[in-house]
């Protein structure tokens, strides 16, 4: 099996937790690193709950780093009322052992991509500050970046605003840097997260694999998403992360199209709203390609055929 080298940069959070649970796995990925910034909690627990998650999975061997603390221009916007106040609302796990690494993540993220061998896949499951960061100060790393495949922006419909969605919300800046690069980008958007619905079925076809990391699955997807159901009129809740991790190992599950994405970064109205423009695709080297549909039921029978896997 050729195993995929990828980078996770996150902010766990429920959906991260459940989004890593699921990376790592799967053999098929390479995990070089998880690299931890500010979103639905500040970094200070972001860094941590990765870590704990990585304890949790065994996973001793995956070297977490914490990236910045904050947006590039704005200020640091949370989601508590989505994920707790420690970020993984619904389980407590032990404090972490396993070390946070003592350089940036940002500093990470260059020196791994400037000294890769083969081109490294980035999977974005939060704002996109490191990200942003690493290219601004080293903009030769785009040559070593497979793809970025990211959970983030919204056509149809926002979350966090009428238009925005809540990673391009907190770091509409971050967004603009990356979107304008032009190296290839699969976009998740809420479009297709909010029809992954983690009804009361799938929870107990999760709740049916009778393992102890299943058990902790669950515990984090009961309480998550009530703020989402209310405040979105969604019938449950949306599991938006682990979308990027079904991506990467069955691509399968979502159908794309071309199109060119522009971030708001002026409008106070607008803030952080992806600008989707499928008629520019055709005059893009690299189009970015966004989700339109997605198998549901495909991800869910994934997740649940990992967490029974025998590893
Ligand atoms: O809008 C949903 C996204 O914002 C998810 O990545 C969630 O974890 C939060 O980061
Ligand atoms: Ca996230």
């Amino acid at each position: 099996m050729t195993r995929r080298p990828v980078i996770i940069d996150c902010d766990p959070g429920v959906d991260d937790a459940i989004a890593l649970i699921l990376a790592l796995r799967s053999p098929e990925l390479d995990i070089q690193a998880i690299v931890t910034v500010a979103g639905n909690v500040p970094l200070a627990l972001t860094q941590r709950n990765a870590r704990q998650i990585c304890e949790l999975m065994d996973r001793w061997d995956v070297p977490v780093y914490g990236g910045c603390p904050r947006p590039l221009v704005r200020s640091l916007v949370t989601a508590e009322a989505v994920h707790g106040t420690t970020g993984l609302n619904g389980i407590t796990l032990p404090e972490p052992t396993l070390p946070l690494q003592e350089r940036h993540g940002v500093s990470y993220l260059i020196e791994a991509l400037q000294n890769a061998s083969a081109p490294i896949t980035l999977a974005t499951l939060g704002p996109l500050t490191n990200i942003a960061a690493a290219i601004i100060q080293c903009p030769q790393i785009l040559d070593s970046v497979a793809e970025i495949v990211m959970m983030g922006g919204a056509v149809t419909r926002g979350n966090i605003t009428p238009v925005a969605e809540f990673n391009l919300y907190v770091d509409p800046h971050a967004g603009r840097v990356v979107f304008e690069t032009g190296v290839p980008i699969t976009m998740l958007s809420l479009d297709v997260t909010h029809q992954v619905l983690t009804t009361p079925e799938r929870l107990a076809q999760l709740r049916a694999v009778g393992t102890d990391l299943s058990q902790v699955a669950v515990d984090l997807l009961t309480p998550y998403g009530v703020s989402d159901r209310e405040t979105l009129g969604l019938a449950d809740a949306p599991l938006h992360d682990p979308c990027v991790i079904a991506y990467l190992l069955q691509p399968d599950l979502f159908t794309t199209y071309g199109a060119e994405v522009t971030v708001e970064t002026d409008s106070p109205l607008t803030l952080g709203q992806t600008v989707v423009n499928p008629r520019r695709a055709k005059a893009l080297t690299h189009p970015v390609q966004v989700a339109d549909t997605v198998d549901a039921a495909g991800i869910y029978q994934l997740l649940q055929d990992r967490l029974a896997m025998r590893l």
